[in-house]
């Protein structure tokens, strides 16, 4: 492989690759604003400038500058070399760059970090960007010293509503570019530009247009800066009392790889963000997806339910047990959920087929929604086919055969994961079961007709594992306790085979893991039944 040398290291680089490109790939961060590595080039900001040496033999391009000479008290006429772009220029084999090694390149950060901070108000104790702010932290790194300016700053429209997700300031606006090109060039929808020239240059939106597509998020989430602020994450926390978890989003069944960050001190959620996954997500998320972490706050099941009245968790458990006990094992099926984990399905469908020795196994989960051609897919869940590889080398029944099997009587008893149904109009149906008892994370058709209800932890209380629809299979971590008196599902179906007379052998996730890890559950938990639809 071709390499360069960048200060004192040797980086290996691909054929077109640029040189922050490189530096990227091995973990060297060359100082940049408009460079992202999802966007197209703009090279407008000229943070990345390096020196580049010239060709053994060639002279070095130089420029003829003029440069204050203090001692003198007048500028005096220098020359120095023509520094270059990291984000444009292309890497080629034998090159030597310095970075952090050459005087005039720090030289120029320095100047181009005071340029940028020139008409900037410093409001950063109000911006929901402190914390994680490029401007903040270049100024110490590359700066660290105070403007010179004394002028009265330019000033520009503040709190400008983009559209239903995003508020701009202009005067906190470096004109990077970044979020124009998220717009043209992920969204497809080319709705941002700039206006003007010089320090009077501001981000509009189009004539009669709002920035509503389907990833408007992003164009906050590549702001380097507090100019793009997202209306849902406005003023409700401080970055640096969050804390990460690394998890899987499940609005949909691409899985796409996100942070969820929580204050630790509330147990409560604030937000999502992408995590980079060049074989999912890439550097994105839907919007969708983002605001998708509210429903962990929202509409849950935090206690048991007995005839739809609340109770405690272990009554409800005891109850369910009581329905459970004596039940003819052919009127027995168990609904598996496309919005749960594999730990969670592989824990039911062990019950249906160790405990209550069903054969009937069915799935549900949300109904279908809209897709696209970059990230959104129209199956809402996101564990879809992590259910046909549990039931392997069968299949689960599909709802609508569920719904047959019950209206023919053929079903009487049901377990059920999840909260919600693919067939909106079938809820009548749930109602016609004698003995249906959900876990549920969500007040949904499920909860609401099921005779007991076990308060089951969501996706970001407990770890889990979901199989995207490509079939990559992905482990999403925990972020918060389980909220009330909710539990993983796995563990509600653990005490209650335990109410049963019958204790898996299984006690964390990872033992719960190992039975569908690398085979699938319905060899490793020996089933007593094939599968029927
Ligand atoms: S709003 Fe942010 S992303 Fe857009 S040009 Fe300004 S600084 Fe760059
Ligand atoms: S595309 Fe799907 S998985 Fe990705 S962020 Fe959107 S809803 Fe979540
Ligand atoms: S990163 Fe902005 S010019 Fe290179």
């Amino acid at each position: 492989m071709p390499t360069f040398k960048l200060d004192d290291r040797e980086i290996p680089f691909e054929p077109g690759d640029t040189i922050i490109r490189a530096a990227h790939r091995v973990g060297i961060d060359i100082p940049h604003y408009c460079w992202h590595p999802g966007l197209s080039v703009a090279a407008n900001c000229r943070m990345c400038l390096v020196e580049v040496e010239p060709p053994p033999g060639r002279p070095a391009l130089m420029l003829d500058v003029l440069a204050w000479d203090a001692e003198r008290g007048e500028y005096v006429p220098q020359k120095k070399p023509k520094l270059q772009p990291a984000c444009q220029l292309t890497a080629a084999d034998g090159m030597v760059v310095k970075s952090q090694t050459s005087e005039h390149v720090k030289r120029a950060r320095s100047a181009v970090q005071e340029l940028l901070l020139l008409n900037h108000p410093v409001d950063c104790p109000i911006c929901d960007q402190a914390g994680e702010c490029r401007l903040q932290d270049y100024w110490l790194e590359h700066q660290a010293h105070k403007k010179r300016m004394r002028d009265e700053p330019v000033h520009k429209p503040k709190a400008v509503v983009f559209g239903p997700t995003i508020v701009y300031d202009a005067e906190r606006c470096i004109v990077c570019t970044r979020c124009v090109r998220v717009s043209a060039e992920l969204a497809k929808d080319p709705v941002l530009s700039v206006r003007e020239r010089g320090n009077l240059n501001e981000i509009v939106v189009a004539p009669g247009r709002q920035l509503d597509h389907k990833y408007s998020l992003m164009t906050e989430y590549v702001c380097p800066v507090g100019a793009l602020t997202a209306v849902d994450f406005r003023f409700k926390a401080r970055v640096w009392f969050l804390r990460s978890a690394r998890t899987i989003c499940v609005g949909c069944a691409t899985g796409c790889n996100s942070f969820t960050d929580f204050d630790p001190r509330s147990q409560k959620v604030f937000r999502y963000r992408p995590r980079e996954n060049l074989a999912v997500n890439k550097y994105w998320m839907c919007d969708d997806g983002m605001l998708d972490y509210r429903r962990i706050h929202e509409n849950r099941v935090l206690e048991g339910r007995v005839g739809g009245e609340p109770t405690s968790r272990d009554a409800a458990i005891t109850k369910a047990a009581e329905l459970l006990t004596g039940a003819d094992p052919d009127s027995v099926a168990v609904l598996l959920s496309a919005e749960h984990s594999q730990e969670d399905n592989a824990a039911l469908l062990w019950l249906g087929r160790e405990v209550l020795g069903a054969s009937a196994v069915y799935a549900t989960g949300r109904p279908e929604g809209e897709g696209d051609d970059v990230l959104r897919h129209v199956d809402k869940n996101p564990n879809q086919v992590g259910l046909f590889e549990l039931v392997a080398p069968g299949a689960p029944g599909s709802f609508t055969d569920f719904v047959k099997a019950v209206q023919s009587g053929r079903v009487r008893t049901v377990v059920a994961l999840g909260s919600q149904i693919p067939e909106p109009d079938a809820e009548a149906v749930l109602a016609s079961i004698p003995v249906l008892i959900a876990l549920s994370t969500h007040v949904g058709p499920l909860s609401t007709r099921a005779k007991v209800v076990l308060p089951a932890s969501s996706w970001a209380e407990a770890d889990g594992t979901f199989v995207n629809a490509k079939g990559l299979s992905q482990e999403s971590e925990q972020a918060i306790r389980p909220q009330g008196e909710s539990r993983p599902a796995w563990r509600l179906v653990a005490d209650l085979a335990r109410a049963l007379g019958q204790a898996p052998t299984w006690k964390r996730t990872d033992d719960v893991r190992s039975t569908f890890n690398g085979s699938n559950a319905s060899a490793a938990m020996a089933p007593s039944a094939g599968v029927s639809g």
